[in-house]
């Protein structure tokens, strides 16, 4: 079987019966994501509130991604030799599609952290450079610009969002007012990892651009997650896990570069077969796992299946579904912003006489609940990410969880 036009076996998820038992606006009707449930693979024996590390795959998309292996391993080379190319450039086509963005701005990597470092390490740095990060960043970008540091003598600055922030010009200012004119670049989180919060990264783009600076918008958890256009951010460099939130196979991941920046850019693995303004000569990581990119483009088939915007709002109704049950306890301390605009799936909790470790395993030992510790500088708690498939009643057992916890 050839591999072109191979595509996701969605017959047995269609949208006939993905629209069943469904009400528009209403994301708590349960039905609809009763039957969505069905279509993991869950175990029984935890509730798993981590789904922020990255998603399992749907059974559709898994069934297809088993197959796409399966017949890579029979062809052997003569599939890399005939038919990769072409796989390629439809797989970053349907991605670009997705993205509502010029297919010669984007490509499809194996990660973020593989995106970042194609751009915080493709710059041509000279020593007295400056760039802004914020200490809620991601530590592999943070330790990115401090080898940075350390190799070319750039200088690296760092400012701390506050974890409930009353507007956007809050945060935007504590950018602006970092920006020096040594600044060569800025690294936005889209949505803080440990506690949820979206960043209004249109706004700090506008910011940087009309004193020069270029943005790099670190987009791990956005993909997928909740909607936006990467266009309409105004950012210079966007980078995102697709192995996250989009539940692709995991090792998935895209790099958006505008197309006036791939010139400056040195690629990690120098390519000359591509022109120095071609966006693939960034793209050269050797032998590749290519079922992962067509398993892709089946995670786009099923996200698109259930809906950009209602898979949003269910993520946030069920944060909001939580959060709102413990919010006001005294003990307890929720990290993630209460208004809708800056969170969605993501939260983080404390409990005050509580380590986060503490927490962490108490969930899981004692309540079969799955979270991950979160024990920075800036924030304590655990994290807990529900996914489409997290039921009410999961929720349920988490909030009384807390409540007994927390005594
Ligand atoms: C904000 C953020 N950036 C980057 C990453 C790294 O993602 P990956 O391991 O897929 O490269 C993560 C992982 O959780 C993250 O939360």
């Amino acid at each position: 079987m050839a591999l072109a036009g191979l595509s996701l076996p969605l017959s047995s998820f269609g949208a006939g019966i993905l629209n069943r038992g469904y009400e528009e606006g209403q994301p708590g009707g349960d039905d609809y994501w009763t039957a969505l449930r069905q279509q993991y693979m869950l175990r029984p024996d935890f509730i798993n509130l981590e789904n922020g590390y990255y998603s399992m795959m749907a059974l559709p998309v898994l069934t297809a991604y088993t197959e796409h292996v399966r017949i890579l391993n029979s062809e052997g080379s003569h599939y890399m030799r005939t038919k990769m190319s072409t796989d390629k450039q439809r797989a970053r086509q349907a991605l670009a599609d997705f993205l509502e963005c010029p297919v010669d701005e984007v490509i499809i990597t194996r990660n973020t952290t593989e995106s970042t470092a194609t751009v915080i390490n493709g710059i041509d740095w000279k020593k007295g450079d400056e760039a802004i990060m914020a200490v809620q960043d991601y530590g592999s970008m943070l330790d990115m610009f401090k080898q940075l540091e350390k190799r070319h003598g750039i200088r690296n600055v760092k400012i701390s969002i506050p974890n409930n922030p009353k507007t956007d010009e809050e945060i935007v200012a504590l950018y602006r007012n970092a920006i020096t004119p040594k600044t060569k670049l800025i690294l936005v989180s889209h949505m803080i990892n440990i506690t949820g919060q979206i960043l209004p990264v249109r706004k700090i783009c506008q910011a940087a651009r009309q004193k020069g600076v270029k943005v790099l918008v670190d987009g791990a958890h956005a993909v997928g997650h909740f909607e936006f256009r990467i266009s309409d951010l105004g950012c210079d460099f966007y980078a995102a896990s697709l192995h996250k939130w989009l539940g692709a196979p995991l090792g998935c991941g895209l790099l958006f570069v505008k197309k006036e920046h791939v010139k400056s850019l040195w690629p990690l693995y120098a390519d000359s077969s591509y022109a120095d303004d071609d966006i693939r000569k960034l793209n050269h990581t050797g032998t590749q796992p290519m079922a992962v990119e067509l398993g892709m483009m089946d995670a786009i088939e099923f996200h698109k299946s259930i809906g950009s915007k209602r898979k949003e709002e269910r993520l946030r109704f069920l944060q909001d579904y939580w959060t709102s049950k413990v919010r006001n306890i005294p003990g307890i301390l929720v990290n993630t912003p209460e208004d809708p605009a800056r969170h969605c799936a993501i939260g983080n909790v404390r409990i005050a006489k509580m380590k986060p470790a503490d927490m962490a395993s108490t969930l899981m030992d004692k309540y079969h609940i799955w979270t991950v510790a979160i024990d920075t500088s800036a924030v304590q708690g655990v994290r807990i990410t529900p996914h489409v498939y997290t039921t009410t009643e999961e929720l349920d057992q988490l909030v009384n969880a807390l409540k007994e916890m927390n005594g």
